[in-house]
């Protein structure tokens, strides 16, 4: 899909989560999945999904999340993960394989699939949400595939500000490279959510009930323990997030600088559990 396709509801972002981004997530596919395990536990510990229950996962991206929720939901129960990217729902697709899982998988954009209705339980998603260029209709057509009993609950990133794990790297890289146009603070992202009021008010207009947001605080593991600890964090930097789209088209002479200062702030954040840096998020919770 090209940008052209802008009536394409989230043209933008389907093509990125197609492209590069897809791919360098299928690839750290096992070190996102460690870093985010703090995120997978709190979520899982909150949506409480039983046995028999149907649940969806939303932007399931290589299905971690979707892998565990159809444990929980055991042999009687149906887990479906849905995702916009081929790439990442072809990871996924290979982990249910390798462990005979009875997650499905579709490739999907959850903000205008036709989901059967009243079909689920719990609708669920570690950080797949933030991404709808039209939050409040993608949410109205996720609550009509919830049953009149079911609920929500999913993870997004509170503000840039009380997340070091982004703002470290960043701020090392911005010493050699200008501040790219800041974008809208409500533009689809990864901090789209950040605001309360602005998620209680999409939730509560997509038609759910008693929303609430919970924040939460845990180390994000950014680098293995170890020697290699800070090599290995400086990786992951310089191939997802902010820093890799800040660098994406300059000089090798320009990355090498900044790949220097990003090792020395990282070096301050060492620990014998290896490169921790501190995430914050909301655990959002609502009812049908
Ligand atoms: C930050 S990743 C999280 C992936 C996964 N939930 C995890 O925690 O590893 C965001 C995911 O949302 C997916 N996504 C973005 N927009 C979407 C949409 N409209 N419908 C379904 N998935 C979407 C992306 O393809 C990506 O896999």
């Amino acid at each position: 899909m090209s940008k052209q396709d802008a009536t394409v509801a989230n043209a933008e972002q389907i093509e990125s989560w197609n492209g590069t981004t897809g791919v360098k997530w299928v690839a750290n596919q096992d070190r996102l999945d460690r870093m985010l395990a703090p995120f997978s536990r709190a979520l899982l510990d909150t949506a409480k999904v039983k046995t028999g229950e149907h649940v969806l996962d939303i932007g399931c991206g290589c299905g971690a999340t979707t892998l565990d929720l159809a444990r929980a939901a055991g042999t009687e129960g149906h887990v479906l993960g849905v995702d916009v990217s081929a790439p990442m729902v072809g990871r996924a697709q290979e982990r249910a394989g390798a462990e005979s899982s009875r997650a499905v998988f579709r490739i999907a954009d959850a903000s205008t699939y036709a989901f059967e209705p009243n079909a689920f339980d719990v609708l669920v998603s570690r950080f797949g949400v933030m991404f709808f260029d039209e939050p409040a209709s993608a949410f109205a057509n996720l609550h009509a595939a919830l049953r009149e009993t079911g609920r929500l609950a999913f993870v997004c990133w509170r503000g840039l500000g009380e997340n070091p794990w982004v703002t470290v790297p960043l701020r090392a890289a911005l010493a050699h490279i200008a501040p790219p146009e800041p974008s809208a603070p409500e533009a689809p992202g990864p901090f789209a959510f950040a605001d309360r009021d602005r998620v209680t008010s999409i939730l509560q207009h997509a038609g759910f009930h008693h929303v609430a947001l919970t924040p939460f605080d845990a180390p994000l593991l950014i680098g293995s323990a170890g020697p290699e600890a800070v090599e290995d964090g400086l990786q992951q930097s310089m191939e997802i997030g902010p820093v890799s789209r800040l660098i994406a088209n300059e000089a090798p002479d320009v990355r090498e600088r900044v790949k220097d200062s990003i090792r020395n702030e990282l070096a301050k954040y060492v620990t014998a559990k290896g490169l921790l840096l501190a995430g914050a998020v909301w655990i959002v919770t609502a009812e049908a």
